[in-house]
Parts: structure tokens; C-alpha cells; sequence
């Protein structure tokens, strides 16, 4: 199979890339490089640098490929909270762009990273798909759209897409060097750093936290879902288990070795409280389900930061 990776040089995007390639297929990634690493790409896909957001280059990128994988978008509520007109471009526009461009390619399937912020808050958690949807984020927005688009797109042409919401995924390869790091990559790099961890807000709020490995295999799982039971849809992509932020820091404390002392501040404007998904739609139409536990995945997460360290 040739499969179009969006934003394959990127964190989640250059695991499922090197995913399809040990299994034999032919790999495109295409990748403006924004947040993402050269570096990254995994040996024995062809590159293509430039913006999803392009059709010309899209158009190039997808030709021949049988699915795409989009995952290519400036991620980070708070990003899209100091611009929202450039998060907008890269991931509306650029989702409409990878949309119409697999269409006219006469591409099977796309699979689109959207988000749990798409709830906003929900009110029911954990959160089943069917939850009312009230993004607190022009970033929650962006995703929003991308699934509006992905199930017009379904309806009225022959591209068939699925919809994955990621929740708060983390692994080796999420960077702890930008302004818009997620939590666990900055946690950790403090606790071995040995510096005071920095929490915004109170620490109770609580997340779904998703290791990388299992997002690949749920883009994987909804590539080959049969159609009656993907298209159009719209799935969770989560365990279904709540850890407070308090409760991450004391579980990266235990791996690391040392007694974690935070620092608190302000919360953040557009945050959650509260994000939990309830996975059971994709484990009865896609057949998937998380493998990985917190602590497992924070165990890999840490040994490769480790490896990271520079030798003294
Ligand atoms: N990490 C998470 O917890 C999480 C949660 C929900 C959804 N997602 C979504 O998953 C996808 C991958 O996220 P990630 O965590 O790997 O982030 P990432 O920043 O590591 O990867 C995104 C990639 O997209 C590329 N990109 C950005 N703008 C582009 C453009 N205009 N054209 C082409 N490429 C562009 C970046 O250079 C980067 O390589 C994103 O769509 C993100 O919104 C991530």
C-alpha cells in the first residue's frame, strides 16, 4: 500500500510513518517542517517539504497513494490562542486542501488527527462522541472544522474518511524545547533536570493521557475498518483512564527516582478541567483498544529522554 503521511516529521506523524514502513509500505511523508525535524522522517520514505495548506504541493505528495494519513497541523491550544489566523491556515486550509486533493487523486480512505478538544469541557466524562461540542480554543475550533469537512467529504464524494480524537498522546520523540511543549515532556525533562516542575492551575485537573504507539495503531485499525463501520465517523482514541496532573508528576517522580516539588501558577486561558474519553465506539467499529499503561509508556518515555541527555 502507498500511504501519504501529513506531518510525518513530526511527532505522532514519524512513528506511524516508520510503523508503515516496517511493515512494507511505500511511505510519503510531506511536512512544512513548522514544528517538526528532518530528522525525524524515517529512512525509506520520500520527503516532500511543504505546506499542507499548498494544493499544488499536496498534489504532488498524494499522487498514487491509496490512503493519507492527515496529521499535519499546528497543534497547542495556547498557539492558537496567541494566532489564531495561522493555526487556522495550516489546519483548516490545510485540511480542506489534503481533502480535496485526495479526492481528485482518487484516494480510498484519509484518517484525520483531530482532538478531544473538540468538548471543551465536557460535561459528562468520561466523554462518549456523542457529547455536545463547544471548542474553548480557535485550535478546538480548527479540529472542529476538519471533522465537518471529513464527513461532507464522505457524503458527497468517493473519498471515504474517518476522524480519530486524539487525547493527550506522549511518547519518545515529543520535544520539551518550545513554548508550546506538552505537560509530560516538560515534567520530565524538569524531574531529571532536577528543577521545580511548573504547574498551571491547581494540578487536579486530569487528562486521558495516551501513549504514541497505540495512536498508530488506531490510524492503522480505522485504515482497514470495514466502510459501513468507518466512514464519515468519528471516534475517541483514548484508554478511558483519568490522571490528574498530580498524580502524572508523582508517577514521573517514582521512574525518575526523585520527590517531585512543583511550582503552581495561573491556569491557562482555554484549558480544560477535565478530559476523559469514553473508548468504546472505536473498540466495537474499529476493533481497537489502548495497549500501553501510563506507567509503561512513561517508563519508554523517560528512557529515551535519557538517551537524549548529552554523554558528560
Ligand atoms: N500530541 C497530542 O496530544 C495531540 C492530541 C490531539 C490531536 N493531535 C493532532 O495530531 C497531529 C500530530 O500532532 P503532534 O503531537 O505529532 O505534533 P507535531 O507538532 O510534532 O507534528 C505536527 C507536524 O505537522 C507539521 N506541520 C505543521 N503545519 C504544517 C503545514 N502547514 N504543512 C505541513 N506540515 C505542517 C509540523 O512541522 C509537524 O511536523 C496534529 O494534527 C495534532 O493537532 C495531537
Amino acid at each position: 500500500m502507498r500511504a501519504l503521511v501529513t506531518g510525518g516529521a513530526g511527532f505522532i506523524g514519524s512513528h506511524l510513518a516508520a510503523t508503515l514502513i516496517e511493515r512494507g509500505d511505500d511511505v510519503v511523508v510531506l511536512d512544512s517542517l513548522a514544528t517538526g525535524h528532518r530528522d525525524n522522517v524515517p529512512e525509506g520514505a520520500a520527503f516532500v517539504e511543504g505546506s499542507v495548506a499548498d494544493p499544488d504541493v499536496v498534489a504532488t505528495a498524494v499522487a498514487g497513494c491509496e490512503v493519507v494519513f492527515h496529521l499535519g497541523a499546528l497543534g497547542a491550544v495556547a498557539r492558537s490562542v496567541a494566532e489564531p489566523l495561522t493555526s487556522d491556515t495550516a489546519n483548516v486550509r490545510g485540511t480542506l486542501a489534503v481533502l480535496t486533493a485526495a479526492r481528485d487523486a482518487g484516494v480510498r480512505r484519509l484518517m484525520f488527527a483531530s482532538s478531544s478538544s473538540v468538548y471543551g469541557g465536557a460535561e459528562v466524562v468520561p466523554t462518549p462522541e456523542s457529547a455536545p461540542l463547544r471548542p474553548r480554543s480557535p485550535y478546538a475550533v480548527t479540529k472542529l472544522t476538519g471533522e465537518h469537512y471529513c464527513r461532507v467529504f464522505a457524503e458527497l464524494f468517493e473519498l471515504e474518511t474517518v476522524a480519530l480524537r486524539y487525547f493527550n498522546v506522549f511518547g519518545p520523540r515529543q520535544r520539551p524545547d518550545s513554548v508550546y511543549a506538552a505537560v509530560i515532556p516538560l515534567f520530565a525533562r524538569a524531574l531529571l533536570d532536577g528543577t521545580r516542575p511548573f504547574v498551571h492551575g491547581d494540578g487536579q485537573q486530569s487528562r486521558d493521557f495516551t501513549y504514541v504507539s497505540d495512536v498508530v495503531a488506531a490510524n492503522l485499525a480505522a485504515a482497514d475498518a470495514p466502510t459501513a463501520a468507518a466512514n464519515g465517523k468519528v471516534f475517541n482514541i483514548a484508554g478511558g483512564y483519568q490522571h490528574s496532573l498530580l498524580d502524572l508528576l508523582a508517577e514521573l517522580g517514582r521512574i525518575v527516582g526523585t520527590t517531585p516539588d512543583p511550582e503552581f501558577g495561573q491556569a491557562r486561558a482555554g484549558d480544560v478541567r477535565h478530559s476523559c474519553a469514553d473508548p468504546r465506539a472505536a473498540q466495537d467499529a474499529l476493533g481497537f483498544e489502548c495497549a500501553v499503561t501510563l506507567g509503561t509508556g512513561l517508563e519508554r518515555t523517560i528512557d529515551w529522554m535519557r538517551s537524549q541527555l548529552p554523554t558528560p
